[in-house]
């Protein structure tokens, strides 16, 4: 859907749950919504930019929303039917939801928490001086409303919009659980941007909800429901940490974008027709192509052109630490993985796969024959197993890498999977193996270090607080 093409908004329409757009003039301009029973009261704790704007869009969707803030500025312009702040299509959207009695703002808790079945909280979790994220604000909430649900008679969902850390949602709400059986917590992080919010809103490039309360869960993600996304329902740190994944990444991008775009500057090339061209790839390049936590990266190819590169742009006076960061950070990640092998029970490793990836015989620079070396000088006794690899076979500078890595590779590599396997304490997996392979193994009973991140047996069945899933839009919301 593309907003700025069509001033109408089109929503995947369920058999319940439908937006109704009646010429609209901005993509946002829409009537109605949600019919009646479908509609939940939702209080929205903090009115700043996050908070406003789901508010208001909420209540543009249908929703009963109570606004609260202790900010008595920003309830006066709300109750004024004005935006309190800039945002583009705000002011429009808090005018036509106060006219039609769908929000309302107030500085007191109690009464418009009484009201709902589900709480936002969205306050500020601003850096404190030491860079960690200050919860003060988010306490002080909590605080107000715990000192609510006393002889509150009907199940409150709270959600957590404010970005934290994850863990802070157990730590912070954990007394109140116990105490407030009525009490369901969730984790809903916000991804909307300033200056386009009601279209991101509106849009969700992602709704994410966690939490070990699958009902709960399910209750905050209908809120979204007349969107038309998909919501991602996941445990309820992964909720949280998706968040700082997110921008981290965003951040990653632009300072990969701009150092790339320093290099091409000084070498007279266009910064601009560098980037558009590798955005093209949508194969490997803009893609979950290698965003699989796993083990580090090797090969003949990737760490040589990054010390080509980083050398190159040094001789030029350039300095670009993130990307002469990677091979470094690289080095870690093997280091971790070594260690973690080392702390493995027992004596006998055996290593499924030398590549530095699964189906292929090229040895070079594979970041397993540096752990190998690694386990063999700390005492380890070590066999390998690799699929693709005979020492008979491999031949050029393939050969004479490994024979000046691991002169002694002819006594540790093997052709039988079992004998390793057998023989083995603790299984280093640095390769993903195929599904028969990684039967053998997950069955095995041996102790396995799953270096590569692979699946080895089938995902227990999607369900919240486990693996990341994702459902269809629910086409019936509770009703209350
Ligand atoms: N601004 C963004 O673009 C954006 C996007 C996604 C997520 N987030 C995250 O969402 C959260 C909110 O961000 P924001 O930019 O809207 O913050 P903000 O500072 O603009 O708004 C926070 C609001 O909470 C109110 N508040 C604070 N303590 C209160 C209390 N005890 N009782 C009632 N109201 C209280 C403040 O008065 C303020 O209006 C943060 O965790 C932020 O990291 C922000």
């Amino acid at each position: 859907m593309n907003f700025s093409a069509s001033p109408r908004l089109r929503v995947k329409d369920t058999s319940k749950t439908r937006l109704i757009v009646k010429n609209a003039r901005s993509p946002w301009d829409t009537d109605l919504v949600l019919p009646s029973e479908h509609s939940q009261s939702i209080a929205v704790l903090g009115l700043g930019y996050v908070g406003c704007v789901t508010a208001a869009c909420l209540a543009k969707l249908g929703h009963r929303v109570f606004g609260i803030d202790r900010d008595e500025t920003k309830i006066a312009n709300i109750l004024a039917a004005r935006a309190p702040f800039y945002e583009p299509g705000l002011e429009e959207v808090v005018r036509e939801t106060v006219a039609a009695g769908r929000l309302s703002a107030s500085v007191e808790f109690a009464p418009d928490l009484a009201e709902a079945d589900i709480a936002l909280v969205c306050v500020g979790t601003p850096s404190a001086r030491n860079g960690n994220l200050s919860v003060e604000q988010l306490e002080r909430v909590l605080g107000e409303i715990r000192s609510c649900l006393a002889g509150r008679k009907r199940p409150l969902t709270l959600a957590i919009r404010s970005t934290v850390f994850p863990g802070t949602t157990e730590e912070l709400t954990g007394a109140m659980l116990a105490e407030s059986p009525l009490l369901s917590v969730v984790s809903n992080p916000e991804f909307l941007r300033e200056g386009v919010a009601i279209a991101d809103f509106m849009e969700p490039s992602l709704v994410v909800v966690g939490g070990p309360d699958a009902r709960a869960v399910r209750a905050v993600a209908d809120i979204y429901a007349p969107l038309g996304v998909a919501p991602c329902l996941v445990s309820l740190r992964t909720a949280e940490m998706i968040k700082y994944c997110c921008n981290a990444f965003h951040a990653l991008k632009i300072a990969f974008a701009n150092e790339v775009g320093t290099l091409a500057s000084h070498l007279s090339v266009s910064p601009r027709e560098v980037m558009e061209t590798l955005c093209r790839d949508e194969r490997l390049n803009v893609s979950p192509a290698y965003l699989k936590p796993g083990f580090a990266f090797g090969g003949s190819c990737l760490p040589k052109d990054l010390r080509a590169l980083t050398y190159r742009a040094m001789h030029m006076d350039l300095s670009l630490p993130l990307l002469e960061s990677v091979l470094p950070s690289n080095q870690r990640h093997l280091e971790r993985a070594v260690q973690q092998v080392l702390d493995a029970p027992g004596g006998r490793i055996g290593v499924f796969g030398l590549a530095f990836k699964e189906d292929t015989d090229d040895l070079r620079e594979s970041p397993v024959v540096a752990a190998i070396e690694q386990w063999v000088g700390k005492g380890k006794e070590v066999r390998i197993y690799d699929p693709h690899i005979r020492l008979d076979k491999i031949y050029g500078s393939n050969r004479n890498f490994i024979l000046n890595a691991l002169p002694h590779i002819g006594r540790l590599l093997t052709s039988d999977f079992d004998e390793v396997l057998a023989w083995c304490d603790c299984l280093a997996v640095t390769q993903k193996p195929g599904p028969e392979a990684a039967a053998r193994i997950a069955s095995s009973g041996k102790t396995i270090v799953n270096l590569a991140g692979a699946k080895l047996k089938p995902e227990a069945p999607a369900g919240v607080g486990g693996a990341c899933f994702s459902l269809p839009v629910s086409p019936n919301p509770p009703k209350k």
